[in-house]
């Protein structure tokens, strides 16, 4: 069966948002505009997996939404909401759960991480996660979903959860005129130069809102000063930048400023090491300040006015989730006849 090409995406309203989450997910979501239907979501549901002050979580979403708007997603042209006002993602979520098997979640390494030493005091949430992951796609029939490297493995789990359930469903989705299956397989869209962002103090670890270093990220709402002050900062290594990407190797801290360059530019970094390979760090890094400072300020000047106006951000959020329970309850009805549910 032929699936209708969408994108479903989503970003956990939880801390500030980094450089990391521009680069990794919000750039390439406003780049996928131009090639698909888009639904990007502020998943808050996957955010109370942890415990989260509700104060700061309303205000973490209407951050999200804010900086999805202020990178440029159109909210009119694609859909932009909350998960949590759209009931279809608990209720799939729930199917999936008895489609999902425990070996299956088992395995899943970021569990394993978050829930720590400490497993038997992890929410059942955290546990159950990665079925709500696959339900805020699947929900959709979306085809694409990009994600970085650290959810692979969740959207392989969506695929087996979606796989299992055309399965096991099979004659009842054929009864029901529906063809031979009913969920896609989703594809991930990973990549780009800075599929990874590093900590700006140590290359080997991920760019991320939990670091006590602030040094360590760029925050989008971060001033320009403040913005320049930690680039010039940044780690580095004795030796003048290569002339090649090759030459990168064993030099994470190199690697990954050359790699911020690269995505802020949209240019490969063979292309930034053409002009500045051989030369200083700090020839380097003045220019990646100017570039960071001008593909950044706006952003964050957008992000700081709309949130300013929370009245207007929850207007798009309730827009985009009437629009997303349209194409939700269409799937619901058809899962609930599936599974024999009298509706
Ligand atoms: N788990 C993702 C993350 O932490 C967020 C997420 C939730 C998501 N649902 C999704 C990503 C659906 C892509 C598709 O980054």
């Amino acid at each position: 069966m032929d699936f209708k090409q969408l994108v479903f995406s989503g970003v956990q309203p939880t801390g500030n948002l980094h450089l990391g989450n521009y680069l990794g997910a919000i750039q390439r979501f406003v780049a996928l505009q131009d090639s698909y239907d888009c639904l990007y979501c502020v998943v808050d549901m996957h955010a109370i997996t942890v415990w989260q002050d509700p104060v700061e979580l309303k205000k973490q979403i209407r951050e999200v939404t804010a900086a999805f708007i202020a990178a440029g997603i159109d909210p009119k042209r694609h859909i932009v909401f909350n998960q949590s006002q759209v009931s279809g993602h608990a209720e799939l979520a729930w199917v999936f759960n008895c489609v999902a098997r425990l070996g299956w979640l088992n395995r899943m390494t970021q569990f394993k991480e978050k829930a720590g030493k400490d497993r038997e005091n992890a929410s059942v949430g955290l546990y159950a996660y990665p079925s709500l992951m696959a339900a805020d796609i699947l929900l959709y029939r979306a085809t694409h979903v990009p994600v970085g490297e650290d959810q692979k493995q969740h959207l392989e789990l969506t695929r087996d959860i979606a796989q299992k359930f055309n399965n096991d469903f099979g004659p009842s989705i054929a009864a029901k005129g529906l063809g031979e299956v009913f969920f896609p397989l989703p594809e991930p869209l990973i990549g780009g130069p800075a599929a990874r962002v590093m900590s700006l103090r140590d290359g080997a670890k991920k760019m991320s809102k939990s670091d006590p270093s602030d040094l360590s990220r760029i925050n989008l709402t971060d001033d320009a000063d403040t913005v320049a002050s930690k680039i010039r900062k940044a780690k580095t290594d004795p030796e003048p930048l290569p002339s090649e990407a090759e030459g990168l190797k064993g030099r994470p801290e190199a690697e990954n400023l050359v790699g911020i360059y690269a995505a802020l530019g949209e240019v490969s970094k063979d292309k930034v090491l053409a002009e500045f390979g051989g030369g200083q760090f700090s020839t380097f890094k003045a220019a990646l300040v100017d570039l960071a400072v001008a593909k950044l300020g706006p952003i964050g000047g957008e992000m700081k006015r709309l949130v300013a106006e929370p009245g207007h951000i929850d207007d798009i959020l309730r827009d985009g989730a009437a629009r997303a329970r349209v194409l939700a309850d269409a799937t619901m009805s058809h899962v609930k006849d599936i599974v024999g549910f009298v509706r």
